[in-house]
């Protein structure tokens, strides 16, 4: 079997999956039965300061999906797309609780899996003041959690809202922090790699580019955003091309590991940040829809995969992507070896295609739809929507 451990400033991971920090890491007992369902390691729900609080109190309810249930086939078939929104901003629990609650999930998980302890400071003395509690756990790691997407909207430097403080917060924290760390930055930034490269340069171990946006869902019935007033976490699966973009971007300019993750839905997602450059790569909604046990068949079907493709190791797929994306400019135009033709075999004539292509070059006859090579642009939207799959693109 394909070996899927790696290893962090000396701190070693059975297997690249981890769970994020969210619902489904509230406490010890959640986390335990998250290793057990085979993640390699789990990162605690924030601990937010003293400033912060409120944030322990959460809106009920404060989960809205759009476009799941709705799925034909649902809950046999889940979608690949779709969105979560949320209000939960950190752990509920206080500084001695959480610190208890460390110390509990390392006793229960033991060696199965990495315990992060996940902390998110608004001034560099509660920084400092939590990373003096965290050291004095049996935390393996720490993740500073310069990224909760609510904190622009809630008037506090923290998170999304304190990017302009990552680099003097993490010197702070680095100065303090007895245990090896990760930072996890906000996309909701102009250029998050440029930030990603001041945390290198503050002394952390790792970066993590997962945080989601934040926004809103309108309910048009009440003009109100739904199912809570505010603004609201907003991510999901569908937000994936973004995370590979950044971790990719992130990878081409970083020394320090990669923890990634931004809409992990299967295990085919966890090859492609890895291929992108990812060394952990970490599931928040994945997990909250499909259970624990999700993470060990992720494990087991992307090692059976890289058996397949003669992968040994993480090690012989990690950046591989990268020499294949190349600059919008040397991406070639208007090849002319190439054609659109369809197999009127297959289609049925329901005349979807013609709806979809904006160069008229689609007729429907009595056999099925026939392309006039004159007026065909080779766009390929016509291999995208036919529900037959009988347009293709043909080298000639
Ligand atoms: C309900 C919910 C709660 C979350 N809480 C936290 C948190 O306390 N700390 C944190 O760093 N990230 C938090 N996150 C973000 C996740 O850790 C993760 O970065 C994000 O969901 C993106 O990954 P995903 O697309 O796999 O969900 C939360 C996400 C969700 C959905
Ligand atoms: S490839 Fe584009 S232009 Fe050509 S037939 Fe299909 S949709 Fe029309
Ligand atoms: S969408 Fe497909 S099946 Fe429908 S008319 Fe076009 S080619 Fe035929």
């Amino acid at each position: 079997m394909a070996d899927l451990s790696v290893e962090i400033a000396g701190v070693k991971f059975k297997n690249p999956i981890v769970l994020g920090s969210a619902t489904p890491t509230m406490d010890a007992i959640r986390m335990k039965q998250g290793i057990d369902g085979g993640a390699g390691a789990a990162i605690a729900k924030s601990l937010f300061g003293e400033a912060g609080k409120f944030g322990r109190n959460f809106p009920r309810p404060r989960f809205k999906l759009a476009d799941y249930r709705e799925y034909p086939g649902y809950p046999d078939k889940l979608p690949h797309a779709f969105t979560l929104r949320s209000l939960e901003e950190c752990s509920a629990f206080d500084y001695p609780t959480y610190m208890d609650d460390i110390n509990r999930t390392k006793d229960l998980i033991k060696d199965d899996g990495v315990l992060i302890a996940s902390l998110s400071g608004s001034s560099l003395e509660e920084w400092a003041e939590m990373c003096e509690l965290v050291n004095k756990t049996n935390a393996d790691f720490v993740e500073l959690n310069n990224s909760c997407p609510f904190a622009a909207d809630m008037g506090i430097k923290m998170g999304s809202g304190a990017v302009d403080m990552t680099y003097e917060a993490v010197k702070t924290c680095a100065g303090v922090l007895k245990k090896p760390f990760s930072v996890k930055i906000t996309p909701q930034t102009n250029n998050p790699v440029e930030v990603a490269k001041q945390v290198e340069a503050a002394g952390a171990n790792a970066v993590n580019m997962s945080a989601r946006f934040s926004g809103i869902m309108l309910d048009i019935e009440t003009a109100s955003p739904t199912p809570f007033g505010a603004m609201g976490g907003y991510g999901g699966p569908y937000l994936i091309g973004y995370g590979l973009k950044l971790v990719s971007q992130a990878a081409k300019e970083l020394k320090i590991p990669i923890i990634s993750g931004l809409g992990v839905w299967d295990w085919r997602d966890i090859v492609a940040y890895t291929m992108c450059g990812a060394t952990l790569v970490q599931s928040g909604v994945g997990i909250m829809l499909q259970g624990y046990k999700v993470t060990g068949k992720w494990a087991e079907s992307m090692s059976a995969w890289m058996d397949g493709k003669g992968y040994k190791s993480l090690d012989d797929m990690r950046g591989i992507a990268l020499p294949n994306i190349v600059k919008t400019a040397d991406v070639p135009r208007k090849p002319d070896n190439i054609k659109a033709v369809i197999d009127t075999t297959k289609c049925t004539r329901c005349g979807v295609c013609l709806r979809s292509c904006f160069y008229d070059a689609i007729t429907l006859t009595k056999v099925g739809a026939v392309i006039n090579p004159d007026a065909c642009d080779v766009c390929g939207m016509c291999v995208e929507v036919c529900p037959e799959y009988a347009p293709k693109l043909h080298k000639v």
